[in-house]
């Protein structure tokens, strides 16, 4: 090593040592003679002092250094003097004199420096992201990172789990998101594409005999990217045989006690609490709510369909639905101009028709401009349903129930934000189960598989599939961290009728359904297991640990929105010679 100890690493007791450092120079100061350096690697700080004792040669070269130069320096540990002690670094109470130095590398004209309070756009730290990397907070969620992975795949193999390595190169199946697709050059005008998840793999290796497996797999996604969402990402994703829903979820607790614990220092108490996906939808208006804060649903279209007023009445009777909540004490928080920011947000965003709103006064009554279309004791029966006292803030939104989620939902978001209803620190850990089985996709005027189509429904509802499938749900279940879906799986279809049954509804008719997915047909035919599992989301795991907004400030070199990679410049144009090879011709939209 060109090094005896890291930055992070020299104390008191190590006084009077020669030692020798290589890092970064993350602070330079000139004292009139004196030069102090603040060198910098992943493990922390060491001052570095050059002084009248280390001679003018010296002094002149580390009069040259500049931030994020990288050094050797050798010298003597020696405490500080009284009075300079830093105790926010572990090394502070020492600082290295320096008898030797040597610049491994300069640091010319950075874009920015690590360092910097301001940082700057995105674009700059992804283009030079090993600038951007060596910031601490960087350096700090890449190692959690690396401890959740350990300890994930520590738990697994002390469950008896087998690791097993499932292909990159795949077959493309259009249900789910898009593929990325990858050209066989040995098989002209044919496709690999790269797996959206080992879902089918893991399956077969149930069919095989290997009854615990595991993976930390890579999952690719051409679909349209938020800020919880990369296009490739990575999955802790497992499948068990002989098992039912109960069995994966204590599995997965077990896990989430296990890094809350040793990761954050928190008791979980197990089990995770659970609700159904219809309880969550009518009491949060979404399949992944965030229970750090209360706020829940209420449902008021009773009393809205007695109402004068034209749009609760209208809505009521023509089977939508009038839902809201109640934001205690919110009342002199909003103004009428944040009022009509809200609405314009959930008009904006939620599709809503509107925002209806009561402050409650000093007396307990409800005050509005729609006030005056209720009558003194509906406004009461209002008043009373949503627990109304006086301060607080109601609102409600009326239309078709999909609709009061998506409104609600955004708003119970927004308004918990905003008033700083949670500790931001706090986590809070649930499961949702029993999905629907299938949604109805209406441009292609036909059922989707709200999981993916290998989900089983619950035993009783096998009756129901084709005769009412909006009913019918499935042994789903969903992890959520914090209002965030952080993990997803289902217990499998293992009988070859009922998946064919389901393909049929899906509308997949009997040959595409056995040139599509022929091999799993077959091998449901040949000794399958009944099995079941769950893929975590990694990168979303580590981003809710850390607390971090931005899946991409969890990943090492992630891509942007647009789904490129700004420091290589991927994806780029590859030349004509490539393209002859594969038998492909570029059209002239890909060539703008
Ligand atoms: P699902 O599609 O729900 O299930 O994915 C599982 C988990 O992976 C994470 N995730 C993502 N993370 C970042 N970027 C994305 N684009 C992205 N998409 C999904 C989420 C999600 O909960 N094969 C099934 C699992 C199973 O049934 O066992 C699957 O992939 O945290
Ligand atoms: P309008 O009669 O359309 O001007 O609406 C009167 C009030 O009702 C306004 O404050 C609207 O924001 C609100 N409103 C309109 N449509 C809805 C709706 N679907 N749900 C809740 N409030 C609504």
């Amino acid at each position: 090593m060109l090094r005896t100890h890291t930055c992070g690493e020299l104390r008191k007791s190590n006084q009077s040592q020669e030692a020798t450092l290589c890092g970064w120079v993350d602070s330079y100061r000139d004292h009139g003679g004196t030069i102090f350096i603040d060198l910098r690697d992943r493990y922390g700080k060491t001052q570095v002092v050059f002084g009248p004792e280390s001679g003018v040669e010296l002094l002149d070269q580390g009069r040259t250094l500049r931030s994020e130069d990288v050094i050797r320096v050798t010298g003597i540990v020696t405490d500080r003097p009284e009075g300079t002690i830093n105790p926010k670094l572990g090394t502070g109470e020492i600082e290295l004199r320096s008898t030797a130095l040597e610049i491994l590398n300069k640091c010319e004209n950075a874009p920015f420096v690590p360092t910097q309070q301001d940082l700057p756009g995105e674009d700059l730290r992804l283009r030079h992201r090993y600038l951007d990397l060596r910031r601490s907070v960087m350096q700090d969620t890449l190692v959690q990172r690396s401890r959740i992975i350990k300890g994930m795949r520590d738990y697994f193999e002390d469950n008896d789990f087998v690791d097993i390595e499932t292909p990159i190169l795949g077959r493309s199946t259009p249900e789910g998101a898009r593929d990325y697709l990858v050209p066989s050059r040995v098989h002209t005008g044919s496709f690999f594409a790269l797996p959206q998840s080992p879902q089918l793999y893991k399956q077969i290796l149930m069919m095989s005999g290997y009854d615990r497996y595991v993976q930390v797999a890579r999952c690719f996604r051409d679909e349209d990217l938020r800020a919880d969402r990369q296009p490739e990402f990575t999955q802790l994703d497992m499948e068990m045989s002989f098992v039912e829903m109960d069995d994966i979820i204590n599995m997965i607790d077990g896990l989430v006690a296990k890094l809350a614990k040793d990761l954050l220092g928190l008791d979980i108490p197990l089990p995770l609490p659970r609700m159904t996906y219809d309880e969550a939808m009518e009491r949060f208006g979404h399949d992944a709510p965030d229970l750090r804060y209360g706020m829940e649903l209420i449902d008021c279209t009773d009393l809205a369909a007695q109402a004068e007023f034209r749009v609760f009445r209208g809505v009521a009777d023509s089977g939508g639905r009038v839902r809201g909540f109640n934001a205690k004490g919110a009342a002199d928080k909003y103004s009428r101009k944040d009022i009509d920011q809200l609405t314009e947000y959930v008009v904006q965003d939620f599709k809503a028709k509107g925002l209806a709103w009561f402050k409650v006064d000093a007396d307990g009554k409800l005050a509005s401009p729609i006030a005056k279309n209720f009558s003194e004791e509906l406004l009461g029966q209002f008043a009373d349903r949503l627990d109304a006292e006086p301060g607080d803030f109601l609102v409600l939104s009326a239309d078709q129930w999909d609709v009061t989620c998506g409104v609600l939902n955004g708003l119970r978001r927004r308004l918990a934000a905003e008033l700083k209803l949670y500790d931001p620190k706090a986590m809070n850990f649930s499961w949702v189960v029993e999905f629907p089985m299938f949604d109805y996709d209406d441009e292609e005027k036909r059922w989707v598989a709200m999981h993916h189509p290998f989900t089983a429904p619950r035993p009783r509802d096998i009756e129901v599939l084709e005769s009412d499938p909006s009913k019918a749900r499935a042994l789903a279940y969903d992890l959520v961290i914090n209002g965030s879906e952080a993990g997803g799986g289902t217990i499998r279809i293992h009988d070859n009728a009922i998946q064919s049954k389901v393909f049929g509804l899906l509308g997949m008719d009997e040959t595409t359904a056995q040139e599509r997915f022929g091999f799993l047909l077959d091998a449901l035919r040949l000794g399958a297991p009944p099995h079941g599992g769950i893929a975590l989301g990694i990168d979303r795991f580590v981003m809710l640990f850390a607390g971090l907004e931005n899946i991409r400030d969890c990943i090492a070199f992630p891509k942007t929105q647009r789904a490129a990679d700004l420091m290589t410049g991927a994806p780029s144009t590859v030349d004509g010679k490539q393209l002859r090879e594969l038998g492909l011709r570029v059209g002239q939209a890909a060539e703008k």
